[in-house]
């Protein structure tokens, strides 16, 4: 008799500013789930909500600036359990100025015993300038014990130097991509495309096989 074995557990927590994140979890989510495995995800909640978009130029400034010097912005505590036996544990969100977003900061400091002793997969969706956030983000996890995996990077596909006047704009409140003057003609889509979300799907349906034979994909995880 072969006694069946239970579906892998993984772990999704993640912050999403603009949504881009959002989506990209989401897919991954419907990956692993029709993989096989049981996911629970989970959006970390700032205490005080940050508005998108900010609607202002100087409010866009003055955010860049401040999350330049890791400012930590205060979560509500995840409805998760760190003591729940996860194989996995998937850390998504946004790089902001360079770094892991605020919200994210603040999980990493209040909340260690979700990472610790645990495989952990950084997913970030930037606008390309994300490997400063990534090192920062591997020492944090591999000082708590973590076994930092990945990173599984999405940038904005879009070209410079639209990318990065379309990411604040946007922020900032205009909709660039929606502009009728001759940014609109460079910059027609803000953030990730379809083919970025499949993507994630593909990655949850692969995590999920994988770790159905309690393995994590080699050019993942270094350790396994
Ligand atoms: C305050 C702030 C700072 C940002 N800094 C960077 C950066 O340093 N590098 C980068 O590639 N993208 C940067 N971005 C762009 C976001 O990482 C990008 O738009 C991402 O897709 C947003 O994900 P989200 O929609 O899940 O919040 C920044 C965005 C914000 C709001």
């Amino acid at each position: 008799m072969t006694v069946p074995t239970p579906p892998a557990r993984i772990l999704i927590l993640y912050y999403s500013y603009s949504g881009q994140s959002a989506v990209l979890v989401r897919r991954l989510a419907a990956g692993l789930a029709d993989g096989g495995a049981e996911v629970h995800w989970e959006r970390i909640q700032p205490r005080r909500a940050l508005r998108f978009p900010l609607g202002s130029i100087f409010k866009t400034f003055a955010l860049m600036l401040i999350t330049l010097f890791r400012v930590r912005f205060a979560i509500q505590p995840p409805a998760a359990d760190p003591d729940d036996p996860w194989d996995l544990v998937v850390l998504a969100g946004p790089t902001w100025s360079w770094n892991p977003s605020g919200p994210v900061l603040a999980l990493l400091d209040e909340y260690p015993g979700f990472f610790r002793s645990r495989p952990v997969l950084a997913m970030i969706s930037c606008r390309g300038y994300w490997s400063s956030h990534w090192r920062y983000l591997e020492k944090r996890l591999a000082k708590m014990a973590a076994i930092p995996c990945g990173p599984v990077v999405f940038d904005h596909p879009q070209s410079e130097p639209w990318r990065t006047i379309g990411v604040f704009l946007k922020i900032a409140g205009i909709a660039p991509e929606r502009s009728s003057s001759f940014l609109g003609r460079f910059y027609r889509r803000f953030g990730h495309t379809k083919e970025q979300f499949d993507e994630a799907y593909q990655l949850g349906r692969e995590l999920a096989a994988n770790l159905a034979r309690k393995t994590i994909p080699a050019d993942l995880c270094r350790r396994p």
